[in-house]
């Protein structure tokens, strides 16, 4: 059987927003120390800043890196992170049981920041600590002088303003494995105090508040519906969080899992227009998808691991070429709802269940993920066009209908490019596809960029960095409007044309 997909340039779902190829660093494992931080490595620059892996993030185009947790925050001090590195404190971090020198903070991470030629989405603290310590680390960021934070920041070597924009109010509050986990209306609350004196602070920083740590969580969606009823009014963002795994070796369910992603998002949407409707409110409450990926791998060794060492391996997923197909058809579940969901991070970056890996003293390469959030980042920008599809489907134990193409094309206007993402989930059969661009008049093929494996579960590693990686010989083919193409099993393509 055929797929067929039309795509029309009037059929606009939204104007991608960039920050959906967003990105997380967190202070967990090796992410920072060994990842984009690690001194007296051959590639460090005078920060101590890796350049190999430095390299590799530039090539991502990442346009915004969530900062410092995840966990983490719920019982960071942002005090212990900045000023003279001698004078830091060690702390135990209880939400992955190591220790945390600080030598690496926030003021450094500003740093990175511009040299990766990203922007920061910082995160507060709202476990151990609340409104004051939120609204001290906005004052020591962003406001030019003549306070106390603000001229502590100019001590520290700042005399310019770091002017992050965007900020999360805590992180995963829902979730009972969070230190100073909170009842929705408890985090409703303090997550509102903290936004007022924050925008009293600076009042052009825009807002993230938590939403439920999966679409799993016992108390989605009620915790969203009282979380915003506190803060509908002081907040731009809602959060969404979801990881996926294939523990029961189940892959035609485990491609099938954007689907639930899909659902997720539409739900969050409705509660958030339910609180709309409810408080006749004119705003629109936009989404951030600020924690997504496959994460299970790791699971087992990261049970056994030893508290309180310093940066060790923890969540280091390696991951396979199903992996990637999930991956990709998580991108375009947030592309098919750009118009809501206005910032995402794959999390994480570097190290931590991340496209990027690298060794403490030695290489950085590229796990099979990289692939379809790179593609997606470089020619995913411009307007998403409705899918109208119709496809061959397939059911599973827990998911039916499932449709073998997953796609999305978008229309770069200034470029005059349209990028069809496909993915066919059918694991021993290639799906002759065919693109109807009706309105795009006649159009060639640049190329027809294809990610597949003989093995869904090959994986790149130091040794054979890569044993998957994508080539551009993809036979798309175009006859006036109609584009035809061969998809081959389990495979992520990207057809680009002018
Ligand atoms: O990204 C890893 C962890 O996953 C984050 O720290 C947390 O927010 C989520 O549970």
């Amino acid at each position: 059987d055929k797929a067929k997909m039309i795509v029309d340039k009037d059929f606009r779902i939204a104007e991608v927003d960039k920050r959906i190829y967003g990105s997380f660093i967190e202070h967990l494992g090796r992410a920072v120390y060994g990842g984009i931080y690690e001194p007296g490595h051959e590639t460090a620059d005078e920060a101590g800043l890796r350049q190999d892996v430095m390299g590799l993030i530039q090539d991502l185009q990442v346009p915004i890196v969530r900062y410092p947790g995840g966990n983490f925050v719920s019982g960071y001090n942002w005090e212990d992170s900045v000023g003279p590195k001698e004078d830091r404190k060690r702390r135990l971090e209880l939400a992955w049981r190591t220790v945390e020198t600080n030598e690496f903070g926030f003021n450094e991470f500003v740093d990175w920041a511009k040299k990766a030629n990203t922007e920061v989405m910082m995160a507060v603290n709202l476990g151990t600590r609340g409104v004051d310590a939120a609204r001290n680390i906005v004052e020591y960021s962003n406001h030019p002088s003549g306070s106390y934070y603000s001229d502590l920041r100019i001590k520290h070597g700042y005399k310019d303003p770091h002017n992050v924009k965007t900020w999360c109010l805590g992180n995963e509050m829902d979730g009972p494995w969070q230190i100073g986990h909170k009842t929705a209306e408890e985090y409703g609350r303090v997550a509102l105090e903290a936004a007022k004196v924050m925008k009293w602070v600076d009042p052009t920083i825009e807002l993230v508040a938590c939403g439920s740590s999966s679409i799993h969580m016992k108390t989605f969606p009620e915790w969203e519906a009282t979380v915003l009823d506190h803060t509908y009014d002081h907040v731009e963002y809602l959060s969404l969080h979801q990881y996926y795994g294939n523990r029961d070796q189940d892959s035609a369910l485990f491609l099938a899992r954007s689907l639930e992603m899909d659902q997720f998002i539409e739900t969050v949407t409705a509660t958030c227009d339910y609180i709309k409707a409810k408080k006749r409110s004119k705003k629109k409450m936009l989404l951030s998808f600020d924690e997504w990926n496959v994460w299970f791998h790791s699971n087992e060794n990261d049970s056994k691991m030893e508290p309180w060492q310093i940066a060790p391996p923890q969540l280091e997923d390696v991951y396979n070429h199903e992996d990637a197909l999930l991956v990709g058809c998580m991108l375009i579940s947030l592309l098919k709802h750009s118009d809501r969901v206005r910032m995402a991070c794959l999390a994480q970056l570097v190290n931590v269940i991340a496209p990027i890996m690298t060794e403490n003293g030695g290489a950085a390469w590229k796990q099979t993920i990289y692939y379809p959030y790179l593609h997606t980042s470089i020619y995913g920008r411009g307007q998403a066009l409705v899918p109208l599809i119709q496809s061959p489907k397939y059911d599973t134990k827990e998911i039916t209908d499932v449709p073998y193409l997953e796609a999305l094309a978008i229309h770069n206007e200034e470029a005059e490019e349209v990028t069809v993402f496909a993915v066919n989930r059918h694991l021993d059969e290639s799906l002759p596809v065919e693109v109807d661009l009706r309105s795009f008049g006649n159009c060639q093929i640049i190329e027809h960029i294809v990610l597949e494996s003989d093995d869904l579960k090959a994986v790149n590693t130091a040794a054979q960095p890569d044993r998957v990686a994508p080539h551009k010989n993809g036979k798309a083919v175009v006859d006036g409007t109609t584009v035809s193409a061969q998809l081959g099993k389990a495979s992520w393509n990207v057809i680009r044309l002018k």
